[in-house]
This record gives C-alpha cells, sequence and structure tokens, in this order.
C-alpha cells in the first residue's frame, strides 16, 4: 500500500444531498442507521420528521441533548422500540430499568465500577490480552473483528466470574452475535410498537427462544462459579453477591443476580469488541499513528500498568481510542419517548414524540468539529475525560444514565490494544473500505483480514 495521505478520511457510508424518501427512511433505520442522514442533519441544530405516523425530533445541539439525558423527572422513557430487541439480552437489569427501580439497581451498581474496582480488574484484561496474542502468535494474519470479539467476552467472563472463554463459551459470543444480527435486529415492527409486548411478527417466538437459551447459559455459569467455592476471586460475582442496597440494606436475589450478569455480558462485550475493531481498523489505514502509539507503549511498557492512574502513561492510545469512539461510536442513537409536555429547543413536544440522539451526527456535526469526518486523535489531546468534558462527545451517553461501563471499557481496550500492538505491527490486507452498519451496535459490514507482522524486540 502507498503512504496514505493525512489526515486519513476513514470510510462511511455517503451523506445524502436531500432527507430520504419515507420508504428508504423506514429502510435504513432497521439496515443501517449510520447511512440514513441527510447534509443538513450535519448542519443544522434542530431536525423534525414523521415517519409512520411517528414524529421525532432530533437533537443536534449537544445542550438540548444533555438536557434530555440528564432529567431525572420522568419526563423520557426508552421507547417500546428499544426495549424489545433488548429485553431477552438484558431481562430485567439496570439497562431497562425505569423509575425508582432504576435508582435502586444503579445505587447497588456504581460502587463495582468505581475507579479502584476498575483498576482491580486490570489483571483480568492483561489475562485475557495474553491469550489473545498467544493465539495470534505464528498466524500471519487474522481476522480481528472474530477475534476482538472472542476477546472481550473473555475479559469481561474474567471481569465477571474469574472464568475464561473457552471453546465451550466462545459459542456465547456468536449466540449474542447471532442474535443481534437476526432476530435482535430492530424492525419496522418494532418502530411501529407502542407497548413492549405489541405484536412481533416472524421474530417474536425467535426472541423468546433466544431469552431462554441465553439465560439457561448465564445462569449455568453464575451456578458454576458459585459452586467453584468461596469468594475471594476479586471478580464483579463477588461483589454483585455482597452488594447490599445502601438505603434499604437488601441483596439481589438469583434472577436479579442473572440479569445483572446478562446485561453486563451483553453490554460489556458486544460494545468494547466494536471499539477494539475500529481503533484497530484506523491504525491499519494510518500506519504513522500506529508507530507512534507503538512508541508510546514500548517506552511504557503493559506490565507496568497496574491501575487506573497508570493509564496516563499512554495518552495517545486513549486519545485515539476517543477518535474511534467519536468516528465509529459503538451506540450510534439513543432515542428517548416524550411521556409529558415539554418544550425542547423551542418546540413544544406532545406525549410520544421520539427525542433522538445520535453519537452518529453529533460526532460529525459541522458546528462542534473541525474537518469532522478526519481521524486526527490529536483533538482529544489533554483531554483525558473527554467524555465527561467534551460537549459534543457522548459515546457512552450523559447525565446520570451514562454508561456505567465507561472506565471500564476504556481500560480494558488500553491494556488489550498496548499488549497487542508490542508485538504486532497491523495491516490491512486489502484496501477495500470497512463501511459501517449501525442497528444494535456499529458493526464493519465485512470483517477484514490484517497482516501481523511481529515487532522486532533487537
Ligand atoms: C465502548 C464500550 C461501550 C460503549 C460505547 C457503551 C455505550 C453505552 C451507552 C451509549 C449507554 C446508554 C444507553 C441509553 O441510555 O440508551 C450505555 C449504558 C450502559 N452500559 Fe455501556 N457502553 C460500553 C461498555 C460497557 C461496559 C464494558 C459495560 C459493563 C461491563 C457497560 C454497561 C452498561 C450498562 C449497565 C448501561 C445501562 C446504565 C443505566 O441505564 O443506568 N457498558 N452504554
Amino acid at each position: 500500500m502507498d503512504a496514505p495521505n493525512r489526515p486519513i478520511i476513514p470510510p462511511a457510508p455517503p451523506v445524502h444531498a436531500r432527507d430520504l424518501p419515507v420508504w428508504k427512511l423506514v429502510r435504513g433505520m432497521t439496515s443501517n442507521i449510520a447511512g440514513v442522514w441527510a447534509e443538513r442533519h450535519f448542519d443544522e441544530l434542530t431536525t423534525r420528521g414523521r415517519v409512520l405516523g411517528q414524529d421525532s425530533i432530533l437533537l443536534g445541539d449537544p445542550a438540548d441533548a444533555r438536557a434530555v439525558l440528564a432529567d431525572r423527572s420522568g419526563t423520557y422513557a426508552r421507547p417500546a422500540a428499544f426495549i424489545r430487541p433488548i429485553r431477552p439480552l438484558g431481562g430485567a437489569g439496570v439497562l431497562l430499568a425505569e423509575g425508582e427501580e432504576w435508582k435502586r439497581q444503579r445505587r447497588m451498581l456504581a460502587p463495582l465500577f468505581s475507579p479502584t474496582r476498575v483498576g482491580d480488574l486490570i489483571p483480568h484484561f492483561a489475562a485475557a490480552a495474553d491469550n489473545l496474542v498467544s493465539r495470534l502468535a505464528g498466524q500471519g494474519r487474522a481476522n480481528l473483528s472474530a477475534e476482538f470479539h472472542r476477546t472481550a467476552l473473555d475479559a469481561v467472563m474474567r471481569a465477571l466470574f474469574s472464568m475464561q472463554v473457552d471453546d465451550d463459551r466462545s459459542g456465547m459470543a456468536a449466540m449474542v452475535r447471532d442474535y443481534i444480527a437476526g432476530p435482535g435486529r430492530p424492525t419496522v415492527f418494532d418502530g411501529m410498537a407502542r407497548h413492549e409486548h405489541d405484536f412481533t411478527p416472524w421474530v417474536g417466538g425467535r426472541r423468546r427462544r433466544f431469552q431462554k437459551a441465553w439465560f439457561a447459559q448465564v445462569d449455568a455459569l453464575v451456578a458454576e462459579r458459585r459452586a467453584a467455592g468461596q469468594p475471594g476471586h476479586g471478580d464483579l460475582l463477588d461483589l454483585l453477591l455482597a452488594a447490599r442496597d445502601p438505603e434499604t440494606g437488601e441483596g439481589l436475589d438469583n434472577a436479579e443476580i442473572r440479569d445483572q450478569c446478562a446485561t453486563m455480558l451483553v453490554a460489556g462485550f458486544e460494545t468494547t469488541s466494536r471499539l477494539l475493531f475500529w481503533t484497530v481498523y484506523l491504525l491499519g489505514l494510518d500506519p504513522i499513528e500506529q508507530a507512534r502509539i507503538r512508541a508510546e507503549v514500548i517506552a511504557h511498557p503493559p506490565e507496568r500498568v497496574n491501575s487506573l492512574e497508570d493509564l496516563a502513561a499512554w495518552p495517545r492510545l486513549r486519545q485515539t481510542l476517543f477518535e474511534a469512539l467519536r468516528l465509529y461510536p459503538p451506540v450510534a442513537v439513543l432515542i428517548r419517548e416524550i411521556k409529558r409536555p415539554v418544550t425542547i429547543a423551542g418546540h413544544e413536544m406532545k406525549p410520544g414524540v421520539l427525542a433522538w440522539i445520535s453519537p452518529w451526527v453529533m460526532h460529525r456535526h459541522r458546528k462542534f468539529w473541525d474537518n469532522p469526518t478526519a481521524f486526527m486523535p490529536d483533538r482529544f489531546a489533554g483531554k483525558p475525560q473527554a467524555y465527561l468534558t467534551e460537549e459534543a462527545f457522548l459515546p457512552f451517553a450523559a447525565g446520570p444514565r451514562i454508561c456505567i461501563g465507561a472506565s471500564f471499557s476504556i481500560a480494558e481496550a488500553s491494556v488489550l490494544l498496548a499488549r497487542l500492538l508490542t508485538k504486532f505491527e497491523l495491516s490491512l490486507e486489502s484496501e477495500v473500505p470497512v463501511i459501517p452498519v449501525s442497528t444494535v451496535t456499529t458493526a464493519p459490514d465485512h470483517e477484514p483480514w490484517f497482516v501481523l507482522t511481529p515487532v522486532s524486540t533487537a
């Protein structure tokens, strides 16, 4: 491959000159939400729409989006269209809980994700990374998208249960991926549903069967870990079993523990594996940036990283992860249903209207980013907490329901990539652009092969 012109403009679906006609919009919303946007969405602050009788408002202004996400008055809730495909993955866990029930669950889970606790998980992430590196050794080429899916599951399994992904369990990653690409993909009927249990033709039975099989797998894991004996593995399950509501002193029952574990497994590995993939894809397109990061991690080797503070030794790696999250947000859209009359951005909104917040659009909005389609990790230089401090940067959402696993995933991705990049130079085997496809998460349209060249330690 010739040396690329920099900054790199990585591939993305085309931006349409005008709004798509309704039938194309409906098709795009269920097949690739990253591909439905028109030029005006990247220039204007607020756009209104009506599809299949459903009114919506796209909030392009970060201040409006953050106000919706910060609301605690019950004016907004997750819509049925979001809940229906996700319920079989996470049951009654924190991701789908609402109101007082959500507050109780979040209160109990928050201590599991404190900086000290996440720091304690670094050895688990390092073990998952070493597993990956030894699997890749001597291979010469790899499908890193598939490898990361397995590795991110391995990391979260180790962090949750102190277990590793053996051949039996790697089937769990495939099971979730098949669900997301199959019956879990939102349909037109999800979009039209006003309630969670409204009719779901074709996929309803497959979703129920998946939930049964998936929950049986998670139940078996919890039972196996419990049977393995005493606490003291330093994993999240120990903490979940010991968790008490600070207000009532009550613990979690078995079904709650299962649902929280299922939620963490899915939320934890599906999103982080996408982040890992898009980061190495960008580094495959930009070998100069890749070499800089390698120099950084070799100068401060992964073996010396034992806490969250130690990750500060790798600022280039961190800003590249943020740039990958900006260009390819694993969660491309957040939707809230308006439950009470409210005025947003000067528009009076009735109950039932959907407020759309799209990290995809906001991260490429021309008002908020310089050269928005370019890969320029330096834009995050000196911003180690960009997902908390940058107005128009919402990869983990914002407000009280901000992703509970944000620092977990950044720590995991940093440790994994640092270990990988100290061992291998990564280059793309083909120049065929990889186009992002966003349904539940932002996936590649095909899984490219990477050439792995061992890094000389001489
Ligand atoms: C790159 C990785 C990740 C990304 C981009 C991501 C993104 C998000 C986003 C956007 C939300 C908000 C969804 C909404 O409000 O509709 C969310 C919520 C959540 N995430 Fe993550 N996430 C990631 C990793 C993780 C990890 C590693 C875990 C756990 C181990 C996790 C657990 C959760 C949970 C439990 C919620 C629900 C929080 C609540 O509603 O209180 N996520 N995530």
